[in-house]
């Protein structure tokens, strides 16, 4: 329609009048005018069209990210080169080249590596960082694996609970020993997560607590340490899958959405 518009035909130059010589002489700038408004107005068309009102650059937030050794990954992740709008706080990834990123939170030490996501299963496959430190650790803390991240977990949840130098030797129900040299008497055993603490009331130096899904207990309990060792050197799958409150966007990616959030809540944009 636009294009119709300035098809028209020129009489010769000298049969016109001052009048209309002044409109070609000022035709090129009208043709440039003209060009800015169709342009604008196409912009304009293109961005009601194609984008909410609350956009927001969340446009950017479509593209997958690669971080260290994992690729195409996507919401609820962010960091490296992904802002954080794109991802939610407790999934910030903090990305190393050659290495699975570890997921740091908000403001939080880093427990976690993340050393797989399917984000069509919604399921993330993570690790401890360095699981040796809590296997007969050489510097004994007292420590409790909780990172934000937690909070958004859909699988069913039970802590592993490491106990080192009790005191009290003689075996206690629904615990495995662990054969730790230079420690007194060790085990480990389950209870729910989050725990509510004292289930064992075994007088141990060290206790510590890592969040495992409450499948593999039943298997870890038969197999003894080596199980648990492999399971925590091996990772372990977590669903993120969340069908209830606090959801992180379920909605917005069904329907074709990209999400991300600020610190204060979710943000949809469609
Ligand atoms: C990346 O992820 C998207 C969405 O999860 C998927 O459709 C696509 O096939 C993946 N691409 C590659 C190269 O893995
Ligand atoms: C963990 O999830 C990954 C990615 O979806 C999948 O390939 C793998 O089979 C899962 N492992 C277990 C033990 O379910
Ligand atoms: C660990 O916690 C127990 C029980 O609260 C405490 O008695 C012990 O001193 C702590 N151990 C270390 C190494 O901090
Ligand atoms: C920790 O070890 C010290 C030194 O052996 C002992 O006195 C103390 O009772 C132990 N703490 C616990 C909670 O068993
Ligand atoms: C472990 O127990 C021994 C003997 O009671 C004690 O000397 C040592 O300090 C304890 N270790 C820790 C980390 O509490």
């Amino acid at each position: 329609m636009v294009q119709q518009v300035l098809l028209f035909t020129l009489p010769p130059l000298r049969s016109m009048s001052t009048h209309q010589r002044m409109v070609v002489a000022s035709l090129p700038l009208l043709l440039s005018l003209h060009s800015i408004l169709v342009v604008s107005s196409i912009l304009i068309l293109l961005a009601t069209a194609g984008f909410s009102r609350d956009d927001g650059g969340y446009s950017e937030c479509k593209k997958p990210f690669d971080c260290g050794l994992l690729q195409n990954l996507s919401y609820p992740f962010w960091g490296g080169n992904r802002p954080q709008y794109c991802g939610h706080p407790a999934f910030r990834l903090l990305c190393q080249e050659g290495q699975y990123p570890s997921i740091a939170g908000d403001r939080e030490p880093e427990q976690f590596r993340l050393v797989g996501a399917d984000p069509n299963r919604k399921v993330m496959k993570v690790e401890p960082i360095d699981p040796e430190q809590y296997i007969c650790p050489q510097n004994p803390e007292n420590k409790t694996l909780n990172p934000s991240f937690l909070s958004f977990i859909d699988s069913d949840l039970h802590s592993l609970n490491l106990f080192y130098n009790c005191t009290d030797s003689s075996d206690k129900p629904g615990t495995v020993r662990i054969g730790c040299l230079g420690w007194g008497g060790s085990y480990f055993g389950f209870e729910r997560w989050p725990t509510v603490s004292g289930q064992y009331p075994p007088m141990c130096n060290v206790t510590i607590r890592i969040p495992v899904p409450g499948d593999a207990v039943d298997g870890l309990q038969k197999r003894g340490m080596p199980a648990v060792e492999g399971l925590l050197g091996e990772g372990y799958n977590l669903s993120y899958l969340y069908g209830s409150a606090p959801t992180i966007c379920q909605g917005c990616t069904s329907s074709g959405g990209v999400c991300g959030s600020n610190t204060a809540k979710v943000v949809e944009s469609h």
